[in-house]
């Protein structure tokens, strides 16, 4: 029992601590067991970053890195956190996925009468993370968010399958429904609506832009003294880079 409060902590002793080094090393099921998060542990080291070797343009340094992660095979490589803050401070933070990027910024796509959509109204800051876990990677991105032009929108819409534009329209997303079946009956009567014709965009549904001011690239490195290189955006217009402690 420790001496403050009562939270028990069970540190595990060293023999345990590499035995389970051991055995999160191997990818052998036969040797999968559970842990308390306490005890689980790895130590980085695949690869490092330096400012010699990253781009001066953090935009061409995340294309770089992007590449590595879909050559690494890592699964929905565009899969980003995504972290808002309504008008009142409240945070909050999903998943959704990043459809374009270029040097004006990072593109996704939702509802924007989402909470997400409501706290970006009021509150048109946002921050992006990727982590890509076996390359021991993150990237994080703060900037401002501005809505995409409409046609834009429009032409991504026309690209979805056609059951993913329906289903932009059968859910109001992030309201509170009674049930599945409400979805489904939603569903099946927009299915009928629009049968034989173009799904239409609906007014509540695009894209948003991210324009990053800050970029930080975060490099897993052993005994947890990991490389952390963020570039600022400079009254200017430059990039500055600057390293920081882990
Ligand atoms: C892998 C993954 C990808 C997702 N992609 C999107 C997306 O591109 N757009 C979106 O609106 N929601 C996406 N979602 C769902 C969001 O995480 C979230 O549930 C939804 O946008 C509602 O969030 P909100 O209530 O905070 O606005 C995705 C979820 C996961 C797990």
């Amino acid at each position: 029992m420790g001496s403050g409060g009562g939270v028990t902590r069970v540190y595990p002793s060293k023999s345990r601590r590499d035995m389970i080094e051991r055995i999160m090393s191997k990818s052998d099921d036969s040797l999968k067991m559970t842990m308390v998060p306490q005890e689980m542990r790895i130590d980085y080291g695949k690869d490092s970053l330096d400012e010699r070797q990253a781009a001066q343009d953090p935009m061409k340094q995340f294309g770089n890195w992007f590449d590595q992660a879909q050559q690494a095979g890592i699964v929905e490589t565009n899969a980003m956190s995504l972290a808002t803050v309504n008008a009142s401070g409240v945070p909050s933070i999903r998943v959704v996925l990043l459809k374009e990027y270029d040097a004006r910024g990072f593109v996704f796509f939702t509802n924007y009468e989402s909470r997400k959509g409501h706290d970006l109204a009021g509150n048109p800051r946002a921050s992006i993370l990727f982590y890509w876990q076996s390359m021991e990677r993150q990237i994080r991105v703060e900037g401002t968010v501005e809505r995409i032009d409409k046609a834009e929108s429009e032409s991504y819409f026309h690209s979805r399958p056609r059951e993913a534009q329906i289903g932009a329209w059968v859910s109001r997303q992030s309201t509170v429904i009674r049930s599945r079946a409400e979805l489904n009956e939603r569903q099946a009567e927009l299915e009928k609506r629009f049968e034989g014709r173009e799904v239409p965009l609906p007014e509540y549904w695009g894209g948003y832009r991210l324009k990053p001011t800050v970029f930080e690239y975060w490099q897993g490195r052993a005994s947890r003294l990991h490389d952390r290189l963020r570039y600022v955006r400079t009254p200017g217009g430059w990039w500055r880079m600057e390293r920081l402690a882990p």
